[in-house]
């Protein structure tokens, strides 16, 4: 079988998610295996059609593709979702059409699901056959057991290609609308207390519906907002995702382009931020991704903390509930309070000037009040995973983060809780005792709700 492999990985065959594809081609030498690194070298892609029908070519003559990458942000790096945009910008999804694929990720296993969702969704589009998605720990390789799974995953790759086998798709194709908002006078506009409200955008085209959006809200604001594009910043590229940055938050892009200068003064020192980014295919463009890549040398920090954030989008949102998740999580994440989210697909103007006027109201308010809602599971099962990397095995590669979660106080480990400690071991000596323990049985849903119950009877 000839398999194509697409690398997703900005560092080319240094990728560790390389290596297992690697070990795969190792055991399973009866096959062909062709690596095109179309992450690393999407410029060239991008600028040289010939380059990128060659990679074209290959997938057409290929059995299977594996699409190998690493999770970036919830996601595949920018520089992969600007290949995928490629395929369908050039028409060339009909190199794919019927293959089999699978998806095959290393990561810390942070947000690995949303990205998989993603790439499924986008095999489904360019209606591959999915055999599967891989999601590997960047240690898996080195443990037999992971080893041996990795294979089993391979293996029944090889055997859906000989055998044929029927595939599902999970992901509906993407409906979008031919609505156009025409915006009303604002009637009554908020005041922003000088507070510096940033609105964050990738627009290429100001008639759209997002172009539009931004206006109305940009007037709704007594004290003017500031715009800024992306595509108005000088951005040299993806990370290359050499982690330079972990030991003390220095990019090796510093000096070199105007990122930095735009995240440190304008982005992270607005008091609030209004995100208005392009929807392309299942996700944002990838310009917008590069607001995530980059913004990497801040570590895992939150770098939103208490701030009021509220988007503004144009397309079908309510058909990407992936999407709505990364919003959600990032915003979590970031450390911000997500206002709300508004979009186009009402298909009623008034109903999106409203939708806006309510959106700028509620964020000045929520301003006053400091108002950080409390974050969900995917806030704290997050945080979780990058308190115990940066406390443990990545420690010094992160020395940045581990200085800043030691200092705010991120270590929350539960072994240090000393009067749960306490508590529980005064408890479970208590229920040594036989009757004890079925006395205590009985009164576990009035012991619960005591303290609360108090809050509610004294406060
Ligand atoms: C910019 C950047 C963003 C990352 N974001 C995530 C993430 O969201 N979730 C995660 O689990 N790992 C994340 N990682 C870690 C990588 O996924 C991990 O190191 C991966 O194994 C790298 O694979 P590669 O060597 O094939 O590029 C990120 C790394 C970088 C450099």
């Amino acid at each position: 079988m000839k398999i194509a492999i697409l690398n997703g990985s900005p560092k080319g065959d240094l990728s560790i998610t390389m290596q297992y594809v690697h070990f795969i081609a190792k055991k399973f030498p009866q096959h062909s295996y062709r690596t095109h690194d179309v992450a690393q070298q999407v410029h060239k892609l991008a600028r040289d059609e010939k380059a990128f029908e060659a990679v074209m070519e290959d997938i057409r003559a290929s059995d299977a593709v594996i699409w190998s990458f690493p999770i970036y942000a919830f996601l595949v790096p920018a520089q992969y979702k600007r290949f995928i945009e490629l395929i369908f910008d050039r028409n060339a999804k009909k190199h794919f059409k019927n293959k089999y694929t699978v998806t095959l990720s290393t990561s810390m296993r942070f947000f690995d699901h949303t990205a998989h969702n993603y790439m499924q969704g986008i095999c489904d589009d360019l209606d591959m056959k999915f055999c599967g998605a891989y999601s590997a720990d960047m240690q898996d390789l080195l443990d037999e057991a992971q080893r041996e799974k990795l294979l089993i995953f391979a293996e029944d790759l090889f055997r859906a290609v000989g055998d044929k086998r029927p595939t599902m798709k999970m992901y509906p194709p993407l409906v979008h609308s031919s609505f156009t908002y025409k915006p009303g006078p604002v009637v009554k506009k908020v005041d922003n207390r000088g507070k510096r409200i940033l609105i964050l955008t990738d627009l290429e085209k100001p008639k759209t519906n997002l172009g539009r959006m931004i206006q109305r809200i940009e007037a709704a604001f007594t004290g003017g907002t500031e715009v800024i594009n992306l595509n108005d910043i000088d951005i040299k590229g993806g990370c290359l995702g050499c982690i330079q940055c972990g030991f003390d938050n220095r990019c090796v892009y510093l000096g070199k382009d105007g990122f930095i200068d735009f995240y440190d003064k304008s982005y992270r020192t607005a008091d609030a931020v209004i995100f208005a980014p392009r929807i392309k295919d299942r996700y944002y463009s990838w310009t917008w991704k590069l607001l995530y890549d980059r913004g990497f040398y801040n570590g895992h920090t939150p770098v939103l903390k208490g701030k009021q954030i509220l988007y503004i989008l144009s397309g079908p949102l309510g058909q990407i509930p992936n999407l709505q998740q990364m919003i959600a999580a990032s915003s979590e994440i970031g450390g911000a309070n997500l206002v709300g989210i508004v979009t186009d697909e009402s298909g009623d103007s008034k109903t999106i000037d409203a939708l806006l006027q309510s959106g700028a109201e509620q964020m000045m308010r929520f301003d006053e009040l400091q108002y950080v809602k409390p974050p969900s599971f995917l806030y704290v099962g997050g945080h979780k995973i990058f308190r115990d990397m940066v406390f443990g095995g990545a420690r010094f590669v992160f020395q940045a983060d581990y200085n800043y979660y030691r200092k705010n106080k991120m270590f929350d480990f539960p072994h240090r809780d000393k009067k749960a400690i306490a508590f529980n071991k005064k408890m479970m000596d208590l229920m040594k005792d036989p009757a004890t323990k079925e006395e205590i049985r009985k009164m576990m849903k009035k012991e619960m709700v005591r303290p609360h119950q108090k809050v509610v009877a004294t406060k």
